[in-house]
């Protein structure tokens, strides 16, 4: 079999391998299908071979023009795949970081029109191409920290004109950068100004007009809306969502971030493909998702900038089976984080999840979260050959040594992308 890409002398090929038709939950998570010495190769951007290095180089042949690159025993991973982020945006929010250094709380400095209203500000006064060009170097940043695959979420626009200028910058970054975007509607992610005390008309222009022209457009798989106490009621959230629904869109929630509303059980309820944050789900919330393929995605970099004492209850819905995944999150406010070794390295140390359970978080199940687990999230034969490498022996080192930028080579679907050093 021919062969135009191929990695070999891995010391750790962690292949997440055997979860694309379902996400991972309780000990499986555990599972990273490591092959020692390993090799993947791969041709036009599909792998077509992973196993030892030994038995791949037996069943491939390199074309002439082939790319071969030797590991040297590092860790190699698939592409890590965040499936929560906000990255598309003008401003920045040093002064709130400060405010909330002095005890402010997230919701009060929204309440007070800062927060996300002053990104809102920030986002409408900015031109698309602006909102481009720093999409397109908070996208190298990640890529560099390995990160191949995002779900990337509107709502700083918040009126019908500025949502599609940040959906349409999401579609013009996909074309001039390697990482895969999922494009993802979140109209619905705070009341703007000029509907302040008029919630219920808020909603019904994210249903009647945002939701028609978004779908019209094409420019996004996904909507989300934020629900939480003082932004979308669960029922308000319930009516967007339903409607997103009718018109094909795939479904997300940032559900029990801060008030324990009941937003798990909305998102499993309409068979929401995640439901996000859970800081604050309730054991019932636990039950409902466990007994659903709504992924959970924990943000923990959210909670470490946001200095919340408190955080998702991780091995709880471990132990009690429900699908888990890692995501960055990445805003300007609650979470300017955008490297998923620092989430993994949180997520070791205050979720108490294992460093292999972080990684199955960040790939596999990730991929679940934004529909692409046939795609993506793992080492198997016919999946894009997106892969990282880790100058590393170990793969615990990569949760270890958070804050280190460990990523030697990024490759996505088969092409060198970042690294590329020796
Ligand atoms: O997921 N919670 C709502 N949305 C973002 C924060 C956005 C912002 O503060 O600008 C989040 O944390
Ligand atoms: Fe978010």
């Amino acid at each position: 079999m021919k062969a135009d890409f191929a990695v070999i002398n891995a010391g750790q090929l962690i292949t997440a391998a055997g979860y694309s038709e379902r996400p991972k939950r309780g000990p499986e998570l555990n599972e990273l299908g490591i092959i020692n010495d390993g090799a993947v190769a791969a041709k036009e951007g599909l792998i077509v071979a992973a196993g030892s290095t030994a038995d791949v180089m037996k069943q491939v042949e390199l074309t002439g023009d082939a790319m071969l690159i030797d590991a040297g025993g590092k860790v190699v991973l698939p592409g890590l795949v965040d499936p929560h982020t906000h990255l598309v945006f003008a401003g920045s929010r040093e002064d709130e970081f400060e405010m909330k250094i002095k005890g402010a709380a997230y919701l009060d400095i929204l309440a007070r029109g800062g927060g996300i209203l002053s990104t809102v500000r920030s986002t409408r006064a900015a031109g698309e191409d602006e909102l481009i060009r720093i999409g397109e170097k908070y996208l190298a940043e990640m890529l560099s920290q390995g990160t191949t695959t995002a779900e990337v979420k509107s709502g700083y626009g918040l009126t019908v004109a500025d949502e599609l200028k940040q959906l349409r910058a999401i579609r013009s970054l996909q074309k001039m950068q390697p990482v895969e975007l999922v494009p993802t509607f979140l109209g619905a992610h705070a009341i703007p100004e000029e509907y302040k005390g008029k919630p219920d008309a808020f909603v019904e222009l994210v249903i009647g007009e945002m939701l028609p022209a978004v779908a019209c457009s094409g420019l996004a798989e996904c909507c989300d809306v934020f629900c939480e106490e003082g932004v979308f009621s669960v029922e308000q959230s319930r009516r967007v969502l339903e409607a997103a629904r009718k018109l094909g869109f795939a479904l997300k929630l940032h559900a029990d971030e801060i008030v324990p509303l009941g937003g798990a059980e909305l998102a499993v309820e309409l068979g929401a493909l995640s439901a996000d944050h859970l800081v604050a789900v309730t054991p019932r919330g636990i039950e409902r998702l466990a007994a659903s393929n709504t992924v959970a995605v924990l943000l923990p970099a959210t909670t470490f900038c946001l200095m919340g004492s408190k955080y998702a209850p991780a091995r709880e819905m471990i132990a009690a089976g429900v699908a888990v995944a890692l995501a960055g999150d990445f805003n300007p406010g609650s979470s300017p984080v955008n490297s998923l070794p620092v989430v993994m390295g949180i997520a070791c140390r205050q979720l108490k999840m294992t460093p292999a359970e972080a990684i199955s978080a960040v790939t596999i199940n990730a991929a679940h979260a934004i529909g692409r687990a046939s795609e993506l999230g793992s080492i198997e034969v016919g999946k894009k050959a997106d892969l990282v490498i880790f100058d590393a022996a170990d793969y615990r080192s990569i949760a270890y040594r958070f804050g280190t930028n460990l990523v030697d080579k990024v490759i996505k679907a088969g092409r060198l992308v970042a690294g590329g050093k020796s």
